[in-house]
């Protein structure tokens, strides 16, 4: 058997009409996360959340990206940081959950530093080797976009740029929306199972038939857009459904009678209605097991809030429908028997492809 990173190699070598799948191995191995955590994870924009999580000054919430615990604050500038969630004395971690705070206090010998990081006051410091100046908490390397909020762990990382993906987005003014629901859960899976099975429209008729079939069935799914480091397709609507919300005054009938989905690689997911953007942030934690947080965000006055409720309810049991698909995936990846197969056409399941390639690419840097 050849290594993984000759097989991905091979695979995305392939012609465009006879792609085929990774092997199992590729989502289970120990030493396949490993490798990933050191290069593609380590090395990409990742999406955190929305920028209206953290809407007044001193509002703020934590999360785990790889090794890196985060804190995602909202400054008394107005301006958003994330900030390393390490104490610079010895190491505690200063905030916990989600909140409003004028400071950030160490629970451990109370350092207290400010909301844009820096040491404000260390108790009985006295040494001469101790300057408050060099013991501001690391200021990560970020990037809004769209009202999302992403980090990079390489603090030299260029910003991401994906004009093809922008123009794709641009009527459905996806900055404007407004967040009303966000949640967090472990899924049992591998993160690049969730990109892959999010991305593609081949299972929505088979997995979703009560909660998406009617909406976006599986024949009407059609590629579209993708570029250096995303991918996306159209799950359309039927023709006589009944309108879900206006949205943004310039979208075309086509674009609101679709859902746009997009995958910022390697670990946001989301998919762009006319008044609902959905997306989820995968922060993979093993080889078998990833957190996923998800936002649920809404355009304008277009929905009432039993209509959101609604619309979290449909979201949490299409989640929890893939969630049982994923899951007992995972354990039949493991067998000397998940090959490598073949993947569908373009419309259904170009953008694992993409993805494919995209990943293949990153692991020759
Ligand atoms: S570890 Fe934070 S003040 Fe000591
Ligand atoms: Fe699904």
């Amino acid at each position: 058997m050849q290594p993984l990173s000759v097989q991905l190699q091979e695979i995305a070598a392939l012609p465009p009409d006879r792609p085929m799948s990774m092997p199992g191995a590729f989502y289970t191995s120990p030493e396949q996360f490993a490798r990933e955590a050191a290069t593609v994870l380590r090395r990409g924009w990742h999406c955190l959340g929305r920028t209206d999580e953290v809407p007044e000054a001193g509002d703020f919430f934590t999360v785990q990206l790889l090794n890196e615990p985060l804190i995602v604050v909202r400054q008394a500038d107005g301006a958003i940081a994330v900030l390393a969630n390490v104490c610079r004395h010895r190491g505690m971690p200063l905030a916990e959950g989600c909140g409003n705070t004028k400071r950030f206090v160490c629970s451990y010998h109370a350092w207290a530093y400010d909301l844009d990081g820096g040491l404000m006051r260390a108790a009985r410091m006295k040494n001469a080797g101790f300057d408050a100046k060099n013991c501001g908490l690391h200021r990560h390397n970020m990037q809004l976009w769209n009202g999302f909020i992403y980090v990079n762990l390489d603090a030299n990382a260029a910003p991401f740029d994906h004009p093809k993906l922008d123009a794709l987005l641009s009527n459905y003014d996806s900055a404007a929306f407004k967040v009303a629901h966000v949640a967090e859960e472990v899924w049992n899976t591998n993160w690049k199972c969730l990109v892959e099975n999010f991305m593609e429209g081949y299972h929505l008729s088979v997995v979703h038939p009560e909660t998406l079939h009617g909406y976006t069935p599986t024949g009407l799914a059609r590629k579209l857009a993708s570029g250096d480091g995303f991918t996306s397709y159209a799950a359309n609507y039927p023709k006589d459904i009944p309108s879900r919300g206006l949205g943004a005054p310039d979208l075309t009938e086509d674009e609101r009678l679709r859902s746009t989905l997009f995958s910022i690689f390697p670990t946001q997911v989301a998919s762009q209605a006319a008044s609902l953007l959905v997306s989820l942030s995968i922060f993979p934690l093993n080889a078998g097991q990833i957190r996923v947080k998800w936002t649920l965000s809404t355009y304008g006055d277009d929905l009432d809030a039993e209509t959101i409720a609604a619309r979290v309810a449909l979201w949490e049991e299409v989640n929890h429908e893939d969630r049982e698909k994923l899951e007992r995936m995972q354990i039949a990846l493991s067998s000397d028997h998940a090959l490598s197969g073949p993947l569908a056409e373009d419309d259904y399941e170009g953008t694992i492809r993409d993805f494919q390639l995209w990943l293949a690419a990153q692991d020759r840097i």
